[in-house]
C-alpha cells in the first residue's frame, strides 16, 4: 500500500525518513510535538511494516533500532492514555461476569444507527473507514498465539480457523469483506481509505497490534477479543437489516450475516475456553483480560460518537 498523507510534522518527517532509509534521528526528536492524530497515524504505519508491503519502503526497516524505539515511545503513550480510561471492575470473575458486564456497558450503536435510519451514503462511508480493520480482521489477534498454552492455543486456534475461511479462501472473513466492498464499487486495497479514518479508527487498530505484538499483554489482547466477539452477533444482525433496508449488495449483507451465527460461537469460544484456560495458567492475568475487554468497548464507543457526530446525529444507543 501507499504511505497515507502525512498528518502533522511528526508523520512528515517519518514518512520522509521511511523513503529515504535514513534521517530517524529527527523521527525520535519530533515525537513529543506530536498531535493525537499525528502520533496515532505515525504508530499505524509503524506497525503497518509487520504486515505489509509500503510502496517505497524498504523492507528491512521492520526491524530497524532507531524505529522500534519510535514505535516504542508511541506504544508506551498510547497503553499509558489507555489504562488511564479504565477502572478495574470489582468482585466479578471474568468468565462468570463478562456478559452482563459488556451487556451494562453498551454504549453508542452505529449498528442501531444503520439498522433504522443511515443513508446509503454513511453506510458506504463507514464501511470505508471500517475497512481498516476488516481488510486484516483478525490479523493482530494472531500474534498471540505462540505465546499461550496448550488449551488456550488450541481453543484460540479453533476460532481463528473459523475466522480464516476453515480452509476455504472464499469464506475467510477478511476476504469476505473485500467483496462486499468490491460489489458496493469500493476499492478493497488493503489502506485505499487511511486517509478518512478518524483518530478513534487509529486508536482501535494501534491497540489490537500493541496487545497481540507484546506477549506481557496477552491478557489484554484476550480480553479484547471476548469483548470483540461478544458485541457482534446482535449488532451483525441490525447490520443485516439496515443494508437489506437500504438495497446494499448482497456480498455486503453476507459479511455481516456470517457474524450474527458465527460470533454466538466466538463468544462463548472465547470467554469459556480461551479465556478460561488462560486464567488456569496465571490467575494474574485476570485484571488484563478486564483491561482488554474495556478498551475494546471503549474504543468502539468512541469511534460510533466520531461517526455520529460526523453525520450531526444525537446518539443512537442500542
Ligand atoms: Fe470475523
Ligand atoms: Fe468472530
Amino acid at each position: 500500500m501507499d504511505l497515507p498523507t502525512p498528518r502533522g510534522a511528526l508523520t512528515e518527517t517519518l514518512f520522509g525518513a521511511l523513503r529515504s532509509g535514513d534521517d530517524f534521528f529527527a523521527v525520535l526528536s519530533s515525537l513529543p510535538e506530536a498531535t493525537p492524530d499525528d502520533a496515532a497515524l505515525a504508530l499505524w504505519t509503524l506497525h503497518q511494516l509487520h504486515y505489509r508491503d509500503l510502496t517505497g519502503v524498504p523492507e528491512d526497516l521492520e526491524w530497524d533500532p532507531q524505529l522500534l524505539r519510535a514505535r516504542a515511545v508511541l506504544e508506551r503513550d498510547l497503553e499509558q492514555r489507555l489504562r488511564a480510561r479504565y477502572t478495574p471492575p470489582s468482585g466479578v470473575s471474568f468468565t462468570d461476569d463478562l456478559f452482563d458486564w459488556v451487556a451494562e456497558h453498551d454504549g453508542a450503536s452505529l449498528a442501531t444507527h444503520v439498522h433504522r435510519d443511515a443513508t446509503r451514503e454513511q453506510v458506504l462511508e463507514l464501511t470505508r473507514v471500517r475497512s481498516i480493520y476488516h481488510l486484516m480482521e483478525s490479523d493482530p489477534t494472531v500474534w498471540v498465539l505462540p505465546r499461550l498454552g496448550v488449551r488456550a492455543k488450541a481453543g484460540l486456534m479453533e476460532l481463528l480457523y473459523d475466522e480464516y475461511g476453515a480452509g476455504n479462501p472464499n469464506r475467510l472473513h477478511h476476504h469476505l469483506f473485500a467483496r462486499g466492498m468490491e460489489a458496493s464499487g469500493l476499492d478493497a486495497s488493503y489502506g485505499t481509505y487511511i486517509d478518512e479514518a478518524p483518530l478513534e479508527v487509529l486508536e482501535q487498530n494501534n491497540a489490537m497490534t500493541l496487545f497481540g505484538l507484546h506477549r506481557r499483554l496477552r491478557g489484554a489482547a484476550l480480553g479484547h477479543l471476548a469483548s470483540f466477539e461478544a458485541t457482534s452477533s446482535l449488532p451483525s444482525r441490525r447490520m443485516v437489516q439496515g443494508l437489506e433496508r437500504l438495497g446494499l449488495p448482497q456480498e455486503l449483507v453476507d459479511y455481516y450475516a456470517e457474524h450474527i451465527e458465527a460470533d454466538a460461537v466466538h463468544e462463548q469460544l472465547a470467554v469459556h475456553v480461551i479465556c478460561q484456560a488462560l486464567l488456569d495458567e496465571d490467575p494474574r492475568l485476570e485484571a488484563d483480560l478486564w483491561f482488554g475487554a474495556f478498551t475494546c468497548l471503549d474504543l468502539e464507543d468512541r469511534f460510533a460518537r466520531s461517526m455520529l457526530s460526523r453525520w450531526e446525529i444525537e446518539e443512537a444507543v442500542a
